[in-house]
């Protein structure tokens, strides 16, 4: 009967959001750069997730292949390819989050910001087009250096009229994973158990994991946080050296991207319950952008933790003046990257 299977819904619903799951899959995902190393798993990853009806994948090539392997897959969302500068506008076209993981990795011996020149140019174009086509949307930054892709698509958003900080991110979620893998193994903690917030920006000595605040509460060494300090500091370098010129962190980096995206689609859709660490623009410190754990809501950044920063160990203290300088540069360098612009 039409009672019965109304019931039946019900329950099933019910049942459903016990379990964080929504019967009807709603929210439109975009991924610029869905072809390279990052994009394709990360593409795996968020179609499998219940939420997405609509998997939009950009790249300025080989992108139709992985769009239609992708496509048939029996998940909920349905996947379609885009390339080339004229077919940007429809990819974006309703998102409501776009994920931009486009631009050159790093190469033995290269830092972050030896990518900056041509990955500068490119973050600023496609976040032009989302400016154009999807103001609204989510914005995920991967494409490094991180601490200056993201100041870019904020100038770029602010000179089209529709910057919303709450609305720009930075991922640095494989830090945390990264933290929170090396502090368990260190300590012979449950995996799943451990957080640890990572603070600062996305490069080098600007990635400031607060071990003092782990949770659950554990206690390191001095030798024991400088190691793990630096070793969460290098992580990156470390796939880097040993991918040894193939490219670095796309695995962990799509497993970090998808989780960042699972939370902003479970805020999107009334979970009043999501915090994660990510690089916004910020008033805890006397940086424009700072990365920081942040609580996530249906508009974005709902609030900035400041407590992460309050009674930090004198090492953190350090720490954090210490990155201040660079992480500044970083920021200004994004800035009058868009400003000089003619
Ligand atoms: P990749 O070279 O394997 O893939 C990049 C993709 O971007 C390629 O498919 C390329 O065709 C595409 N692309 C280039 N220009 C484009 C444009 N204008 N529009 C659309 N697509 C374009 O590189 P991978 O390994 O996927 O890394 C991508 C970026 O992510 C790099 O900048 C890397 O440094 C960064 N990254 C960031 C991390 C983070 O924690 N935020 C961690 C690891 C990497």
């Amino acid at each position: 009967t039409l009672r019965g299977s109304f019931a039946l819904k019900a329950r099933k619903a019910n049942r459903a959001s016990r379990y964080g799951l929504q019967l009807v899959a709603s929210y439109k995902v975009a991924i610029l750069g869905a072809a390279g190393g990052i994009g394709q798993p990360l593409a795996l990853l968020i179609k499998m997730s219940p939420l997405v009806s609509a998997l939009n994948l950009y790249d300025i090539a080989n992108v139709k292949g992985v769009a239609a392997d992708l496509s048939h897959c029996n998940t909920p969302s349905q996947v379609l390819d885009f390339t080339g500068a004229s077919e940007l506008g429809d990819c974006l076209k309703g998102a409501n989050v776009v994920v931009i993981p486009a631009g050159v990795p790093r190469k033995p011996g290269m830092t972050r910001d030896d990518l900056f020149n041509i990955n500068a140019n490119i973050v600023m174009s496609l976040v032009e087009a989302v400016a154009d086509n999807c103001p609204d949307a989510f914005i995920h930054i991967i494409s490094n250096p991180v601490n200056s892709t993201v100041p870019i698509a904020a100038e770029v958003l602010k000179q089209k009229g529709v910057y919303n900080p709450k609305k720009l991110f930075g991922v640095t979620t494989l830090d945390v994973v990264r933290a929170n893998t090396f502090v368990a193994q260190k300590k012979n903690l449950k995996l799943i158990d451990v957080d640890v917030p990572v603070i600062g920006g996305h490069a080098g000595i600007t990635i400031l994991p607060l071990l003092s605040k782990t949770k659950p509460t554990v206690s390191f060494t001095d030798e024991e946080v400088e190691q793990l300090t630096v070793r969460i500091q290098n992580a990156g370098t470390e796939v880097v050296e040993a991918k040894a010129g193939a490219g670095s962190a796309t695995l962990s980096m799509a497993y970090a991207a998808a989780r960042f995206v699972e939370s902003s689609l479970r805020a999107l859709d009334g979970d009043g319950d999501i915090y994660e660490c990510s690089f916004v623009q910020s008033d805890l410190t006397d940086l424009p952008f700072f990365a920081s754990r942040i609580k996530l809501g249906r508009n974005g950044v709902e609030a900035l933790i400041p407590s992460d920063l309050i009674g930090l160990s004198e090492y953190e203290g350090k720490m954090l003046e210490a990155l201040k300088p660079e992480l500044k540069a970083s920021i200004e360098k994004g800035i009058a990257f868009v400003q000089k612009q003619p």
